[in-house]
């Protein structure tokens, strides 16, 4: 979604603008814009990639120390230089950046053109660069009380930042329902959607709340007010991430790079939480509500993406060893189906990002019924991190590449240590059994790091099958959410059509599809259910469909009749799902390098989707 970045301070601004935007590409767009002031404001935007606007720029006078950049993904007309941001006001005093929807644009667009205003683009965000103009010159305040004013007059959602000719020293930044942070450095200040632009030049942060003004002006303090005009204390945070895990390191992608990690992901996960030789599992973040949990009549698990497929895994878990309802729910569905939650209901709400729209709008409504909400987010302070009770961090470090790997795996993670910290709550796990999955837990990583090593057998996979027009994934049991998943994941970076299903609801539809030409990938390991999967296997064989298959080591009689296996370490079944998504995030990311896509940055999508 919208990437923002402004600086205003001593530096030159221009390189920390284009360099923060190259950052933020990672969020998913299809324009970039920047607005200088020097002397005048000046603005340059172009469709297509920031390296595009970076060549456009070569020849143009770049020079000043306040501006503001920004990367939009279309909402309110085509991705085109005319619409992309920054905007102008009618008389082209004030330029405006905007991450967002303006719910009620239009109206605001018919009374300003009713007074004279005209538009050049189609979108939301020029109308509120006209009303911030049309407050300042008719009510004649100063810029940042027309900013406070405007957004008085506006429903929806924006984070924004405004630069004014007439105010040199200054950028007004405000937020609502889309995220925004303000870096605060000796040199000056910088703003983003999001911390990745920030890193290299201060670790010290400020994220806005809903409905705050940041004054942000040369040689002066941080000032924080409500859009009611309420003085707020800014309270400064410390930045975990640096700049490493915001580079490559040598892989050819971050999505690659982001699957190497996992074993250390997880391991950073679980760190101090399986408490292996004391036989317990910690969860410090949500240590007050445990008796919440446990006393709970059901847990709701709201969530978008693969985060909700994170849940999937989650309602297994619980409900398996913790012996608690679960029900999972698309937060988008959730948030509009009049749902019942009472007090007596504990929400689960998991975001990599904690920026989502959806679910933080899910959390809001179960929040007003009543309900305790409890986040499992990756990004520190942000927006749902901070609408929830509670919660636990992932600790995944940053993701960059839009599908989603490492932060699934410490999703997953998480739960079953929530899981567990129930299971043992509760008593619903033998004692003896519970020691021994703490100690298989504490072997994960490892065992991850040895599906990693695979000998280049999902490569040689991805070649067989890199022209194949449709996959199908089953699984089942745990599994069943990780054949949801792998499907993803090949869609969402090859563009070949995937579904994912329980393996036995197969006969039901999917069956219709198979044919010489159509792969099925199987997670077929040594479970309880593994014969099962086994029958459903012969169902495909029996129709020449291709059967690729995720085995436990030393499986034989898959080994068979597949076409061809990956092998996984055995585990105990409710750990598989953190082996075996491995090799299809791989499996995914190798076909679609070999189809010659922009596996980091898929069409169309985007990495934090912070509109409805
Ligand atoms: C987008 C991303 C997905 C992600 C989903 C939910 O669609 O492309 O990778 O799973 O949003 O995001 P969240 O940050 O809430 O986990």
């Amino acid at each position: 979604m919208c990437g923002i970045v402004a600086y205003i301070g001593t530096k030159k601004a221009f390189p920390i603008l284009i360099n923060g935007l190259y950052r933020l590409e990672y969020r998913g767009y299809d324009s970039a814009g920047v607005a200088l002031l020097n002397g005048g404001l000046k603005v340059y935007k172009t469709k297509g990639k920031v390296s595009e606007l970076d060549t456009f720029v070569k020849d143009k006078d770049t020079d000043g120390t306040v501006g503001i950049a920004h990367t939009r993904w279309a909402t309110h007309g085509e991705p085109n230089q005319i619409n992309a941001h920054p905007h102008y006001s009618m008389n082209k005093k004030i330029a405006i950046i905007h991450n967002g929807i303006i719910e009620n644009y239009s109206t605001i667009k018919e009374e300003l053109k009713n007074r004279g205003y005209k538009f050049q683009s189609e979108t939301d965000t020029e109308v509120l660069a006209n009303l911030i103009e049309d407050v300042l010159l008719t009510e004649k305040v100063s810029l940042k009380d027309a900013v406070a004013i405007a957004l008085q007059q506006v429903i929806g959602a924006y984070a924004i930042v405004v630069i004014s000719e007439d105010y040199p020293d200054m950028l007004v930044a405000a937020r609502k329902g889309s995220p925004m942070v303000i870096g605060i450095a000796e040199d000056g200040f910088y703003v983003a959607s999001d911390a990745t632009p920030i890193i290299e030049h201060t670790k010290n942060v400020v994220y806005l709340d809903d409905e705050e003004i940041a004054i942000l002006e040369k040689g002066k303090d941080l000032v924080l007010k409500t859009i009611k005009g309420k003085n707020k204390t800014p309270y400064i945070q410390e930045l975990e991430w640096n700049l490493n895990t915001l580079e490559k390191g040598g892989f050819d992608h971050f999505m690659l790079k982001e699957i190497y990690e996992q074993p250390d992901s997880i391991r950073d996960s679980m760190r101090g939480r399986l408490r292996v030789k004391e036989g317990k599992v910690v969860l410090g973040g949500i240590i007050d509500y445990e008796q919440k949990l446990v006393n709970a009549e059901r847990i709701i698990m709201v969530a978008c993406g693969t985060s909700w497929h994170a849940c999937l895994v989650g309602e297994y878990l619980f409900e398996d060893i913790a012996r608690k309802p679960v029900e999972v729910e698309y937060a988008s569905e959730f948030r509009y189906r009049n749902p019942i939650i009472t007090e007596k209901d504990v929400v689960i709400a998991i975001s990599q990002s904690g920026e989502t729209a959806d679910t933080l709008a899910a959390i809001e409504l179960a929040k007003e019924k009543g309900a305790t909400v409890l986040g499992i987010c990756n990004v520190v302070g942000s927006s749902i991190s901070r609408a929830t009770h509670a919660g636990i961090y992932t600790h995944a470090g940053p993701e960059i590449g839009v599908a989603s790997t490492k932060a699934f795996t410490a999703q997953v993670t998480v739960l079953t240590l929530m899981a567990m910290r129930m299971a043992q709550l509760k008593g619903t796990m033998p004692k003896n059994k519970f020691i021994q999955a703490l100690h298989e837990m504490e072997r994960i990583p490892d065992k991850v790091e040895k599906v990693l090593n695979d000998g280049d057998i999902t490569k040689f996979i991805a070649q067989e099958f890199k022209d194949a027009s449709n996959f199908l994934y089953l699984g089942r049991g745990y599994n069943f959410p990780v054949a949801l998943e792998g499907a993803l994941k090949l869609k969402e970076i090859s563009y070949i059509h995937a579904e994912g299903y329980p393996a036995a609801e197969m006969k039901h539809g999917p069956i219709a599809l198979i044919d010489e030409n159509m792969p099925v990938v199987f997670i077929a390991t040594k479970n309880p259910i593994y014969e099962k999967v086994v029958s459903n296997i012969q169902e495909v064989k029996a129709r020449n469909g291709k059967v690729i298959a995720i085995v436990t080591e030393g499986d034989t009689t898959v080994k068979n009749m597949a076409d061809f296996v990956i092998e996984i370490p055995e585990t105990d079944e409710m750990f598989e799902p953190l082996l075996a998504s491995i090799p299809l995030q791989k499996l995914a990311y190798y076909i679609a390098v070999l189809r010659g896509c922009n596996v980091d940055q898929p069409r169309n999508l985007a990495k934090s989707v912070t509109v409805e």
